[in-house]
């Protein structure tokens, strides 16, 4: 952070090609501790994902049958999925199978996090299961990742909805869905083509007769995701900052969140009327509107401070890193720490005025790889 003239703000085209589109997630633990939003959506798809792992095709081989997780932060979100997963996989295979699940995140990740949550946690998958191993790929979903033909079930929840690039800088906003018409078809020209690549290389990594299950905050028919508000406060927290010359015009122009929720039909469209798209097949898509736990809890106790905090805490968790990485002096975390803990207060100011549900809403969406082994 360095001191600016507010007046100087938007002057010069910046190039975003070394702005990262996402920063990852707040680490040393603190995304497992407060990702409570995004572990009431992917509870959601839980059903769903137990009816794909039951028609999962499986050899009578000895070789691991292999779990993708992609995007997995620090994991405590993951335990859930990957547990039911392992239970019924041990029920169609029996005890002596290994099982491999292979978690895969931004090289930026905590993946120390990752691994003290899978030493140390209860709740661990592979906790009275001697032949579960766990591994970690430090790698963009956006590439390949793992070998062709090789997973057997992929979970993907509420990472694809992070783009691979920011196509375009926002006047005067940081998230996409909040701005201009002209801004919003870039981002969703992006969004486009990151979910065909991601599909697409998924499609290459599952073996024949594997499903994949991508669960992703999404839009409403006109484009809102339920995050607006939340945005709009972190936003005025940043002119703020920026008018008091805590950030510079350059920063705040830089900090833009490489993140698009993408209306149903933005998901079904890379998908024939038959269903397919490269050799995978749609076989369901479901939207589910999430409670908002925090604010159905400040309705029943009145203890508004609770909500704030909790508020404050998920978007400081999940959003700060990717604010931060665009600081000029990104890389001394002393000031990131100085930022972070500024927009995190200074939201809280906002939020206790201004209290209001966060209405989202998730879709997932089961794939089947055709053909089996
Ligand atoms: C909101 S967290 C979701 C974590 C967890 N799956 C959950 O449900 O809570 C999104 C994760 O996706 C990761 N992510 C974003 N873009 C990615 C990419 N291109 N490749 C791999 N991981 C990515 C972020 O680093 C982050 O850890």
């Amino acid at each position: 952070m360095s001191s600016c003239n507010p007046e100087f703000i938007q002057t010069t085209q910046l190039s975003f090609d070394d702005v990262p589109a996402s920063g990852a997630m707040e680490g040393g633990g603190a995304y497992n501790k407060h990702a409570m939003l995004q572990a009431r959506g992917s509870a959601s798809a839980l059903p769903c994902w137990e009816r794909a792992v039951g028609h999962v095709a499986l050899d009578h081989g000895d070789l691991p049958i292999v779990i993708a997780d992609y995007g997995s932060s620090q994991g405590k979100n993951s335990l859930a999925p990957m547990r039911i997963a392992i239970e019924i996989l041990r029920s169609r295979v029996g005890p002596d199978r290994p099982i491999l699940v292979c978690h895969i995140d931004l090289p930026i990740n905590d993946f120390n996090a990752l691994f003290a949550l899978l030493a140390g946690d209860p709740g661990c998958y592979s906790r009275n299961e001697s032949k579960v191993y766990s591994c970690a790929f430090g790698r963009s979903f956006y590439e390949s990742v793992l070998l062709p033909n090789h997973v057997h079930v992929g979970w993907s929840s509420y990472a694809a909805m992070w783009i691979s690039r920011i196509p375009t800088s926002l006047r005067g906003h940081i998230f996409v869905p909040s701005s201009t018409v002209a801004e919003r078809s870039a981002f969703e020209r992006q969004g486009a083509q990151d979910w065909e690549t991601f599909l697409s290389l998924r499609a290459k990594e599952l073996r024949p007769g594997g499903r994949l299950v991508v669960v992703v905050p999404g839009a409403r028919d006109d484009g809102l995701s339920g995050f607006e508000n939340i945005m709009n406060h972190a936003n005025a927290v940043l002119v703020e900052m920026l008018e008091d010359g805590a950030i510079t015009a350059d920063e705040y122009e830089r900090m833009v969140l490489g993140v698009w929720p993408r209306r149903r039909q933005d998901l079904l469209a890379p998908f024939t009327s038959d269903g397919g798209f490269h050799d995978l097949i749609l076989e369901s898509c479901e939207t589910t509107p999430i409670a908002d736990a925090a604010w159905a809890d400040y309705q029943r106790d009145g203890k508004l401070a609770d909500l704030v905090n909790k508020r404050a805490a998920f978007y400081r968790a999940t959003f700060a890193p990717t604010l931060a990485s665009a600081l000029r002096l990104a890389h001394e975390p002393e000031i990131c720490r100085a930022f972070t803990e500024s927009l995190e207060h200074k939201l809280k100011r906002r939020l206790t005025h201004e209290p209001a549900p966060i209405n989202s809403l998730v879709v997932t969406i089961v794939l089947a790889k055709l053909g089996f082994m």
